[in-house]
Protein backbone atom coordinates (compact mmCIF):
# COMPACT_ATOMS: atom_id res chain seq x y z
CA UNK A 1 0.00 0.00 0.00
CA UNK A 2 1.47 3.27 -0.92
CA UNK A 3 2.21 5.66 2.39
CA UNK A 4 2.27 9.62 1.28
CA UNK A 5 1.95 8.55 -2.10
CA UNK A 6 5.36 6.63 -2.12
CA UNK A 7 4.76 3.21 -3.41
CA UNK A 8 6.07 0.45 -1.04
CA UNK A 9 9.24 -1.28 -1.87
CA UNK A 10 9.89 -4.03 -4.04
CA UNK A 11 9.79 -7.33 -1.76
CA UNK A 12 12.59 -9.21 -0.61
CA UNK A 13 13.31 -12.86 -0.47
CA UNK A 14 16.12 -13.49 1.93
CA UNK A 15 17.44 -16.77 1.92
CA UNK A 16 17.43 -18.66 4.78
CA UNK A 17 20.22 -17.48 7.52
CA UNK A 18 23.07 -20.04 6.73
CA UNK A 19 26.22 -19.84 9.23
CA UNK A 20 29.36 -21.34 7.24
CA UNK A 21 28.07 -19.24 4.40
CA UNK A 22 28.42 -15.81 6.52
CA UNK A 23 31.46 -16.95 7.72
CA UNK A 24 32.57 -16.65 4.08
CA UNK A 25 31.39 -13.60 3.31
CA UNK A 26 32.38 -11.93 6.49
CA UNK A 27 36.25 -13.54 6.17
CA UNK A 28 37.21 -10.86 3.88
CA UNK A 29 38.28 -13.31 1.99
CA UNK A 30 35.99 -12.94 -1.40
CA UNK A 31 37.48 -9.30 -2.47
CA UNK A 32 41.00 -11.31 -2.48
CA UNK A 33 40.09 -13.54 -4.66
CA UNK A 34 37.58 -11.11 -6.83
CA UNK A 35 40.63 -9.45 -7.12
CA UNK A 36 42.94 -12.61 -8.11
CA UNK A 37 40.52 -14.38 -10.77
CA UNK A 38 39.36 -10.78 -12.26
CA UNK A 39 36.38 -12.49 -12.74
CA UNK A 40 33.27 -13.87 -11.11
CA UNK A 41 33.74 -17.39 -9.36
CA UNK A 42 31.80 -19.75 -7.41
CA UNK A 43 32.36 -21.20 -3.73
CA UNK A 44 31.74 -24.55 -2.80
CA UNK A 45 31.43 -26.29 0.49
CA UNK A 46 31.91 -29.67 0.61
CA UNK A 47 31.15 -30.83 3.87
CA UNK A 48 27.32 -29.38 3.75
CA UNK A 49 27.01 -31.91 0.86
CA UNK A 50 28.33 -35.03 3.04
CA UNK A 51 25.73 -33.73 5.83
CA UNK A 52 22.67 -33.86 3.16
CA UNK A 53 24.20 -37.10 1.85
CA UNK A 54 24.33 -38.74 5.78
CA UNK A 55 21.03 -36.96 6.19
CA UNK A 56 19.42 -39.07 3.00
CA UNK A 57 21.00 -42.14 4.43
CA UNK A 58 19.67 -42.12 7.54
CA UNK A 59 16.07 -41.42 6.81
CA UNK A 60 16.74 -44.78 5.19
CA UNK A 61 18.26 -46.07 8.33
CA UNK A 62 15.73 -44.78 10.47
CA UNK A 63 13.10 -46.87 8.10
CA UNK A 64 14.40 -49.65 8.38
CA UNK A 65 14.98 -49.46 4.48
CA UNK A 66 17.90 -50.92 2.36
CA UNK A 67 18.62 -48.42 0.14
CA UNK A 68 21.38 -46.33 -2.23
CA UNK A 69 21.91 -42.73 -2.84
CA UNK A 70 23.64 -41.72 -6.23
CA UNK A 71 24.05 -38.42 -6.63
CA UNK A 72 22.43 -36.47 -9.94
CA UNK A 73 25.79 -35.31 -11.26
CA UNK A 74 24.26 -33.06 -13.64
CA UNK A 75 23.44 -30.61 -10.44
CA UNK A 76 26.63 -29.03 -10.90
CA UNK A 77 29.94 -30.35 -12.29
CA UNK A 78 32.51 -29.55 -9.57
CA UNK A 79 35.10 -32.28 -8.79
CA UNK A 80 34.73 -31.85 -5.20
CA UNK A 81 31.30 -33.97 -4.74
CA UNK A 82 32.07 -36.93 -6.75
CA UNK A 83 35.56 -36.69 -4.70
CA UNK A 84 32.86 -37.04 -1.81
CA UNK A 85 30.51 -39.67 -3.01
CA UNK A 86 33.89 -41.42 -3.67
CA UNK A 87 35.28 -41.06 -0.41
CA UNK A 88 31.45 -42.13 1.41
CA UNK A 89 31.08 -44.87 -0.69
CA UNK A 90 28.03 -43.23 -2.66
CA UNK A 91 26.94 -43.51 -5.91
CA UNK A 92 26.66 -41.40 -8.67
CA UNK A 93 24.23 -41.21 -11.74
CA UNK A 94 25.57 -40.09 -15.18
CA UNK A 95 23.72 -38.92 -18.42
CA UNK A 96 26.86 -38.79 -20.62
CA UNK A 97 30.70 -40.18 -21.58
CA UNK A 98 32.10 -37.15 -19.97
CA UNK A 99 29.85 -37.60 -16.31
CA UNK A 100 30.85 -41.42 -16.65
CA UNK A 101 34.57 -40.71 -17.13
CA UNK A 102 34.62 -37.72 -14.28
CA UNK A 103 32.97 -40.18 -11.90
CA UNK A 104 35.24 -43.22 -12.59
CA UNK A 105 38.23 -40.87 -12.71
CA UNK A 106 37.56 -39.44 -8.97
CA UNK A 107 37.58 -42.76 -7.71
CA UNK A 108 33.67 -43.63 -8.06
CA UNK A 109 33.61 -47.83 -8.50
CA UNK A 110 31.56 -48.63 -11.84
CA UNK A 111 29.08 -50.87 -9.60
CA UNK A 112 27.91 -47.95 -7.73
CA UNK A 113 27.21 -45.67 -10.85
CA UNK A 114 23.88 -45.41 -12.50
CA UNK A 115 23.43 -44.21 -16.23
CA UNK A 116 20.40 -42.32 -17.16
CA UNK A 117 19.01 -40.40 -20.14
CA UNK A 118 17.34 -41.13 -23.16
CA UNK A 119 19.11 -42.65 -26.32
CA UNK A 120 22.73 -43.13 -24.85
CA UNK A 121 25.63 -43.28 -27.13
CA UNK A 122 27.17 -46.63 -28.10
CA UNK A 123 30.22 -45.79 -26.41
CA UNK A 124 28.33 -44.72 -23.65
CA UNK A 125 26.49 -48.26 -23.11
CA UNK A 126 29.63 -49.96 -23.85
CA UNK A 127 31.44 -48.64 -21.09
CA UNK A 128 28.93 -48.88 -18.34
CA UNK A 129 28.17 -52.53 -19.55
CA UNK A 130 31.95 -53.26 -19.22
CA UNK A 131 32.61 -50.96 -15.81
CA UNK A 132 29.44 -52.83 -14.24
CA UNK A 133 27.39 -50.00 -13.99
CA UNK A 134 23.84 -50.10 -13.90
CA UNK A 135 22.04 -48.86 -16.99
CA UNK A 136 18.38 -47.54 -16.79
CA UNK A 137 16.77 -48.47 -20.01
CA UNK A 138 14.95 -45.68 -21.52
CA UNK A 139 13.48 -47.42 -24.76
CA UNK A 140 13.16 -51.16 -26.23
CA UNK A 141 16.18 -50.08 -29.00
CA UNK A 142 18.11 -49.50 -26.35
CA UNK A 143 17.67 -52.81 -24.67
CA UNK A 144 18.08 -54.62 -27.89
CA UNK A 145 21.57 -52.59 -28.41
CA UNK A 146 22.59 -53.06 -24.98
CA UNK A 147 21.90 -57.12 -24.92
CA UNK A 148 23.69 -57.06 -28.16
CA UNK A 149 26.59 -55.66 -27.31
CA UNK A 150 29.66 -57.82 -27.36
CA UNK A 151 31.24 -59.03 -24.44
CA UNK A 152 34.89 -59.67 -23.36
CA UNK A 153 35.16 -63.40 -21.94
CA UNK A 154 34.30 -63.92 -18.50
CA UNK A 155 33.14 -60.29 -18.33
CA UNK A 156 29.42 -60.14 -16.54
CA UNK A 157 26.46 -59.27 -18.24
CA UNK A 158 25.01 -55.92 -18.58
CA UNK A 159 23.24 -55.07 -15.53
CA UNK A 160 20.05 -52.46 -16.25
CA UNK A 161 16.78 -50.80 -15.00
CA UNK A 162 13.81 -50.50 -16.60
CA UNK A 163 12.70 -46.95 -16.69
CA UNK A 164 9.32 -46.49 -16.84
CA UNK A 165 6.57 -43.55 -18.27
CA UNK A 166 4.98 -42.26 -15.44
CA UNK A 167 1.26 -42.93 -15.85
CA UNK A 168 0.52 -39.53 -14.38
CA UNK A 169 3.08 -37.63 -16.84
CA UNK A 170 2.14 -39.44 -19.83
CA UNK A 171 3.77 -36.36 -21.63
CA UNK A 172 6.79 -37.30 -20.60
CA UNK A 173 9.61 -38.47 -23.25
CA UNK A 174 11.01 -40.77 -21.24
CA UNK A 175 10.67 -44.35 -19.93
CA UNK A 176 8.68 -47.41 -21.50
CA UNK A 177 5.00 -47.32 -21.33
CA UNK A 178 2.68 -49.75 -20.16
CA UNK A 179 2.98 -52.27 -23.85
CA UNK A 180 7.15 -51.63 -24.38
CA UNK A 181 6.95 -53.09 -20.79
CA UNK A 182 5.93 -55.80 -21.18
CA UNK A 183 7.84 -56.44 -24.21
CA UNK A 184 11.04 -55.73 -22.10
CA UNK A 185 10.22 -57.95 -19.54
CA UNK A 186 9.55 -60.84 -22.39
CA UNK A 187 13.05 -60.04 -23.56
CA UNK A 188 14.89 -59.79 -20.99
CA UNK A 189 13.86 -63.83 -20.03
CA UNK A 190 14.71 -64.61 -22.92
CA UNK A 191 17.70 -63.03 -22.89
CA UNK A 192 18.69 -65.74 -19.45
CA UNK A 193 21.74 -64.89 -18.05
CA UNK A 194 22.65 -62.55 -21.00
CA UNK A 195 21.26 -59.63 -19.00
CA UNK A 196 20.81 -58.66 -15.43
CA UNK A 197 17.89 -57.56 -15.27
CA UNK A 198 17.76 -55.82 -11.53
CA UNK A 199 14.31 -54.00 -11.83
CA UNK A 200 12.30 -50.86 -12.63
CA UNK A 201 13.03 -46.93 -12.36
CA UNK A 202 11.16 -43.64 -12.75
CA UNK A 203 12.02 -39.89 -12.30
CA UNK A 204 9.07 -37.78 -11.69
CA UNK A 205 8.72 -33.73 -12.52
CA UNK A 206 7.91 -32.07 -9.92
CA UNK A 207 8.24 -32.06 -5.77
CA UNK A 208 4.76 -33.74 -4.73
CA UNK A 209 5.60 -36.54 -2.13
CA UNK A 210 2.14 -38.93 -2.50
CA UNK A 211 2.95 -39.71 -6.52
CA UNK A 212 6.30 -40.86 -6.31
CA UNK A 213 5.14 -42.82 -3.26
CA UNK A 214 2.32 -44.30 -6.03
CA UNK A 215 4.50 -45.06 -8.55
CA UNK A 216 6.86 -46.84 -6.48
CA UNK A 217 4.54 -49.22 -4.88
CA UNK A 218 3.59 -49.82 -8.34
CA UNK A 219 7.13 -50.48 -9.46
CA UNK A 220 7.41 -53.10 -6.30
CA UNK A 221 4.62 -54.99 -8.30
CA UNK A 222 6.39 -54.64 -11.38
CA UNK A 223 9.23 -56.59 -9.23
CA UNK A 224 7.03 -59.21 -7.84
CA UNK A 225 5.75 -59.94 -11.68
CA UNK A 226 9.29 -60.21 -13.01
CA UNK A 227 10.51 -62.30 -10.44
CA UNK A 228 7.51 -64.45 -11.18
CA UNK A 229 9.32 -64.57 -15.12
CA UNK A 230 13.08 -65.81 -13.42
CA UNK A 231 14.14 -62.17 -13.54
CA UNK A 232 16.34 -60.90 -10.69
CA UNK A 233 13.96 -57.47 -9.97
CA UNK A 234 14.80 -56.98 -6.53
CA UNK A 235 15.50 -52.89 -6.70
CA UNK A 236 13.68 -49.55 -7.53
CA UNK A 237 14.56 -46.19 -8.15
CA UNK A 238 12.79 -43.68 -6.84
CA UNK A 239 14.44 -40.56 -9.04
CA UNK A 240 15.62 -37.23 -7.91
CA UNK A 241 13.09 -34.26 -7.35
CA UNK A 242 13.85 -34.18 -3.55
CA UNK A 243 13.11 -29.96 -3.41
CA UNK A 244 15.09 -27.37 -1.59
CA UNK A 245 14.11 -25.38 1.01
CA UNK A 246 15.94 -21.61 0.18
CA UNK A 247 13.18 -19.46 2.07
CA UNK A 248 11.11 -19.01 5.08
CA UNK A 249 7.13 -20.01 4.07
CA UNK A 250 6.33 -16.27 5.59
CA UNK A 251 8.38 -14.41 3.16
CA UNK A 252 7.89 -16.46 0.54
CA UNK A 253 4.13 -16.36 0.58
CA UNK A 254 4.61 -12.70 0.69
CA UNK A 255 6.80 -12.24 -2.28
CA UNK A 256 4.52 -14.07 -4.09
CA UNK A 257 1.05 -12.36 -2.73
CA UNK A 258 3.04 -8.81 -3.38
CA UNK A 259 5.18 -9.07 -6.43
CA UNK A 260 4.17 -7.48 -9.98
CA UNK A 261 5.81 -6.37 -13.13
CA UNK A 262 6.53 -2.83 -11.30
CA UNK A 263 8.96 -4.99 -9.14
CA UNK A 264 11.13 -5.93 -12.17
CA UNK A 265 13.26 -3.79 -14.54
CA UNK A 266 11.87 -3.29 -18.01
CA UNK A 267 8.13 -4.31 -16.41
CA UNK A 268 8.91 -8.18 -16.84
CA UNK A 269 6.25 -10.24 -16.00
CA UNK A 270 6.48 -13.52 -13.91
CA UNK A 271 3.93 -15.54 -12.64
CA UNK A 272 4.39 -17.19 -9.73
CA UNK A 273 4.04 -20.57 -12.00
CA UNK A 274 7.49 -19.34 -13.49
CA UNK A 275 8.82 -19.66 -10.40
CA UNK A 276 10.91 -23.03 -8.41
CA UNK A 277 8.95 -23.10 -5.51
CA UNK A 278 11.84 -21.28 -3.49
CA UNK A 279 9.69 -22.58 -0.01
CA UNK A 280 8.89 -26.56 0.72
CA UNK A 281 8.02 -27.45 3.89
CA UNK A 282 8.79 -31.08 3.29
CA UNK A 283 12.23 -30.80 1.48
CA UNK A 284 15.57 -32.76 1.30
CA UNK A 285 15.99 -35.93 3.14
CA UNK A 286 12.45 -35.08 4.90
CA UNK A 287 10.82 -35.90 1.59
CA UNK A 288 12.33 -39.02 1.33
CA UNK A 289 11.63 -40.09 4.86
CA UNK A 290 8.15 -38.56 3.95
CA UNK A 291 7.58 -40.61 0.48
CA UNK A 292 9.03 -43.74 2.96
CA UNK A 293 5.96 -43.27 5.11
CA UNK A 294 2.93 -42.53 2.93
CA UNK A 295 1.03 -45.69 1.52
CA UNK A 296 1.05 -46.18 -2.08
CA UNK A 297 -2.22 -45.79 -3.55
CA UNK A 298 -4.52 -49.06 -3.64
CA UNK A 299 -2.35 -50.32 -0.74
CA UNK A 300 -2.36 -50.81 2.84
CA UNK A 301 0.91 -50.45 3.77
CA UNK A 302 3.65 -47.70 3.86
CA UNK A 303 6.25 -47.84 1.05
CA UNK A 304 8.83 -48.31 3.50
CA UNK A 305 7.01 -51.87 5.00
CA UNK A 306 6.42 -52.71 0.91
CA UNK A 307 10.14 -52.24 0.53
CA UNK A 308 11.01 -54.30 3.55
CA UNK A 309 8.67 -57.30 2.96
CA UNK A 310 9.48 -57.71 -0.66
CA UNK A 311 13.03 -57.63 0.01
CA UNK A 312 13.51 -54.67 -2.21
CA UNK A 313 16.17 -51.93 -2.64
CA UNK A 314 15.34 -48.38 -3.09
CA UNK A 315 17.75 -46.02 -5.12
CA UNK A 316 17.29 -42.77 -5.85
CA UNK A 317 19.14 -40.05 -7.71
CA UNK A 318 18.55 -36.15 -5.72
CA UNK A 319 20.90 -33.96 -7.42
CA UNK A 320 19.80 -30.43 -5.89
CA UNK A 321 18.38 -31.47 -2.44
CA UNK A 322 22.51 -32.99 -1.99
CA UNK A 323 23.61 -29.67 -3.10
CA UNK A 324 21.56 -27.72 -0.61
CA UNK A 325 23.55 -24.84 1.08
CA UNK A 326 26.73 -25.83 -0.40
CA UNK A 327 27.96 -23.21 -2.47
CA UNK A 328 27.32 -19.75 -3.74
CA UNK A 329 28.13 -17.66 -6.61
CA UNK A 330 30.54 -14.07 -6.11
CA UNK A 331 30.40 -10.97 -8.76
CA UNK A 332 31.56 -8.22 -8.98
CA UNK A 333 30.14 -4.94 -9.48
CA UNK A 334 31.86 -3.30 -12.20
CA UNK A 335 28.57 -0.60 -13.70
CA UNK A 336 25.95 1.45 -11.44
CA UNK A 337 23.30 3.42 -13.33
CA UNK A 338 20.34 4.79 -12.11
CA UNK A 339 17.15 4.52 -13.96
CA UNK A 340 13.42 5.55 -12.86
CA UNK A 341 14.17 5.37 -9.42
CA UNK A 342 16.11 2.24 -9.46
CA UNK A 343 19.58 1.43 -10.83
CA UNK A 344 20.79 -0.85 -13.58
CA UNK A 345 24.31 -2.87 -12.12
CA UNK A 346 26.33 -4.38 -14.08
CA UNK A 347 28.78 -7.69 -13.14
CA UNK A 348 31.73 -8.97 -14.48
CA UNK A 349 29.86 -12.21 -15.58
CA UNK A 350 26.58 -13.28 -17.52
CA UNK A 351 23.43 -15.05 -16.45
CA UNK A 352 25.11 -18.06 -17.63
CA UNK A 353 26.51 -18.58 -14.54
CA UNK A 354 23.15 -18.44 -13.03
CA UNK A 355 21.11 -20.62 -14.99
CA UNK A 356 17.65 -20.11 -13.69
CA UNK A 357 17.29 -17.62 -16.59
CA UNK A 358 17.27 -19.68 -19.00
CA UNK A 359 14.49 -21.38 -18.33
CA UNK A 360 12.48 -18.23 -18.42
CA UNK A 361 12.17 -17.97 -14.62
CA UNK A 362 14.13 -15.79 -11.83
CA UNK A 363 16.45 -17.13 -9.09
CA UNK A 364 14.69 -15.43 -6.22
CA UNK A 365 17.03 -15.74 -3.04
CA UNK A 366 17.97 -12.25 -2.47
CA UNK A 367 21.93 -11.65 -3.60
CA UNK A 368 24.01 -10.27 -0.59
CA UNK A 369 26.03 -7.12 -1.12
CA UNK A 370 29.16 -7.42 0.60
CA UNK A 371 31.21 -3.76 -0.17
CA UNK A 372 35.27 -3.66 0.41
CA UNK A 373 35.07 -3.03 3.77
CA UNK A 374 32.58 -5.80 4.69
CA UNK A 375 29.55 -6.73 4.22
CA UNK A 376 26.52 -4.14 4.08
CA UNK A 377 24.42 -3.21 7.01
CA UNK A 378 22.00 -5.97 5.68
CA UNK A 379 19.08 -7.38 4.33
CA UNK A 380 15.53 -6.66 5.84
CA UNK A 381 16.24 -10.07 7.92
CA UNK A 382 18.78 -8.10 9.67
CA UNK A 383 18.21 -4.48 9.94
CA UNK A 384 19.22 -2.89 7.18
CA UNK A 385 17.58 0.66 7.28
CA UNK A 386 17.74 1.82 3.90
CA UNK A 387 16.11 0.97 0.75
CA UNK A 388 17.86 0.89 -2.73
CA UNK A 389 16.18 -1.22 -5.22
CA UNK A 390 18.36 -2.63 -7.75
CA UNK A 391 18.05 -5.02 -10.90
CA UNK A 392 21.70 -6.96 -11.91
CA UNK A 393 22.65 -7.55 -15.42
CA UNK A 394 25.37 -9.35 -17.03
CA UNK A 395 28.26 -7.73 -18.85
CA UNK A 396 27.33 -9.02 -22.16
CA UNK A 397 25.73 -7.17 -25.27
CA UNK A 398 22.00 -9.35 -24.56
CA UNK A 399 18.84 -6.84 -23.18
CA UNK A 400 18.11 -10.24 -21.96
CA UNK A 401 21.17 -11.30 -19.93
CA UNK A 402 20.15 -10.04 -16.74
CA UNK A 403 20.94 -12.37 -13.75
CA UNK A 404 18.42 -10.75 -11.62
CA UNK A 405 15.23 -8.34 -13.43
CA UNK A 406 13.78 -7.63 -9.99
CA UNK A 407 14.71 -4.43 -8.43
CA UNK A 408 16.34 -6.18 -5.37
CA UNK A 409 15.59 -3.86 -2.07
CA UNK A 410 19.80 -3.40 -1.01
CA UNK A 411 20.48 -1.73 2.14
CA UNK A 412 22.87 0.32 1.18
CA UNK A 413 23.35 1.88 -2.87
CA UNK A 414 25.09 -0.50 -4.56
CA UNK A 415 28.68 0.62 -5.99
CA UNK A 416 31.47 -0.48 -8.44
CA UNK A 417 33.90 -2.67 -6.54
CA UNK A 418 31.45 -4.32 -4.39
CA UNK A 419 30.48 -7.89 -4.58
CA UNK A 420 26.98 -9.42 -5.00
CA UNK A 421 26.92 -12.99 -3.63
CA UNK A 422 23.97 -14.91 -4.83
CA UNK A 423 23.60 -17.62 -1.97
CA UNK A 424 22.81 -21.40 -2.10
CA UNK A 425 23.35 -21.78 -5.94
CA UNK A 426 24.87 -25.44 -6.32
CA UNK A 427 21.92 -26.99 -7.34
CA UNK A 428 21.72 -25.98 -10.84
CA UNK A 429 22.41 -22.54 -10.93
CA UNK A 430 26.66 -22.33 -11.01
CA UNK A 431 27.15 -24.14 -14.43
CA UNK A 432 24.75 -25.89 -15.79
CA UNK A 433 24.12 -23.16 -18.81
CA UNK A 434 27.87 -21.60 -18.35
CA UNK A 435 29.35 -20.61 -21.73
CA UNK A 436 32.39 -18.67 -22.53
CA UNK A 437 30.60 -16.23 -24.28
CA UNK A 438 31.88 -12.68 -25.74
CA UNK A 439 35.27 -15.05 -24.26
CA UNK A 440 34.75 -14.26 -20.95
CA UNK A 441 36.51 -16.93 -18.73
CA UNK A 442 34.12 -19.52 -16.90
CA UNK A 443 34.16 -18.49 -13.27
CA UNK A 444 36.62 -20.77 -11.25
CA UNK A 445 35.06 -22.89 -8.55
CA UNK A 446 36.90 -22.27 -5.09
CA UNK A 447 36.83 -25.28 -2.86
CA UNK A 448 36.39 -24.81 1.14
CA UNK A 449 37.62 -28.11 2.83
CA UNK A 450 36.45 -29.08 6.53
CA UNK A 451 39.14 -31.24 7.53
CA UNK A 452 39.28 -34.81 9.57
CA UNK A 453 41.76 -32.85 11.94
CA UNK A 454 39.42 -30.48 13.02
CA UNK A 455 39.13 -30.06 16.82
CA UNK A 456 37.30 -27.60 19.38
CA UNK A 457 40.14 -27.87 22.12
CA UNK A 458 43.61 -26.92 20.52
CA UNK A 459 45.36 -25.04 23.00
CA UNK A 460 47.85 -23.10 20.38
CA UNK A 461 46.93 -20.15 18.52
CA UNK A 462 47.33 -21.67 14.93
CA UNK A 463 44.35 -21.40 12.75
CA UNK A 464 41.66 -24.11 13.71
CA UNK A 465 39.38 -25.98 11.61
CA UNK A 466 36.33 -25.27 13.28
CA UNK A 467 35.06 -27.88 10.89
CA UNK A 468 32.94 -25.97 8.67
CA UNK A 469 35.23 -25.24 5.44
CA UNK A 470 36.51 -21.68 7.77
CA UNK A 471 38.88 -21.72 10.89
CA UNK A 472 38.80 -20.04 13.76
CA UNK A 473 41.01 -17.07 14.34
CA UNK A 474 42.20 -17.73 11.10
CA UNK A 475 41.08 -17.25 7.66
CA UNK A 476 39.21 -19.67 5.29
CA UNK A 477 41.26 -22.08 3.50
CA UNK A 478 40.75 -22.83 0.12
CA UNK A 479 41.94 -24.57 -2.71
CA UNK A 480 40.57 -24.32 -6.25
CA UNK A 481 38.20 -27.28 -7.57
CA UNK A 482 40.18 -28.27 -10.17
CA UNK A 483 44.35 -27.70 -10.51
CA UNK A 484 44.94 -25.12 -13.66
CA UNK A 485 45.91 -27.16 -16.80
CA UNK A 486 49.93 -27.45 -17.03
C1 LIG B 1 16.79 -39.32 -14.28
C2 LIG B 1 17.03 -38.21 -13.31
N1 LIG B 1 17.46 -38.52 -12.07
C3 LIG B 1 17.72 -37.55 -11.15
C4 LIG B 1 17.55 -36.21 -11.46
C5 LIG B 1 17.89 -35.19 -10.41
O1 LIG B 1 16.79 -34.44 -10.00
P1 LIG B 1 16.91 -33.43 -8.78
O2 LIG B 1 18.12 -32.62 -8.95
O3 LIG B 1 15.65 -32.64 -8.83
O4 LIG B 1 16.98 -34.26 -7.54
C6 LIG B 1 17.10 -35.85 -12.74
C7 LIG B 1 16.90 -34.43 -13.08
O5 LIG B 1 16.54 -34.05 -14.16
C8 LIG B 1 16.84 -36.88 -13.69
O6 LIG B 1 16.42 -36.57 -14.94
Amino acid sequence: MAVNGTPPPPPSLPAHPDPATDAVLGSGLLHELAHAFGGPFHFLLPHRFDANLAAFRAALADAGVDGRVYYAKKANKAAAWIERCAAAGAGVDVASTGELREALGHGVRGENIVVTGPAKSEELLRVAALQGALTAVDSLDELDRLTAAPRAGGAPPPRLLLRVLPPAQPGSRFGLDGAELEEALAHCARAGDAVRMEGFGFHLSGYAVQPRADLAGHLVDLCLKARVMGLRADRISIGGGFAVDYAAAGDWHSFLATQHPGHYHARRRFTPADFYPYHSPVAGADALRAVLAAVPAGGRDSLGSRLRETGTLLLMEPGRALLDRAGSSVFRIQGVKDRDGYAILTVDGTSLSLSEQWFNSEFLPDPVLVPPAGRAGGTRRTGGTGVHPACAGGATCLESDLLTWRKIPFPVRPSVGDLLVYPNTAGYQMDSNESPFHDLPLPPKVVFDATDDATDDATDDSPVDTGDGTTRGGRPRWRLDRRPAC
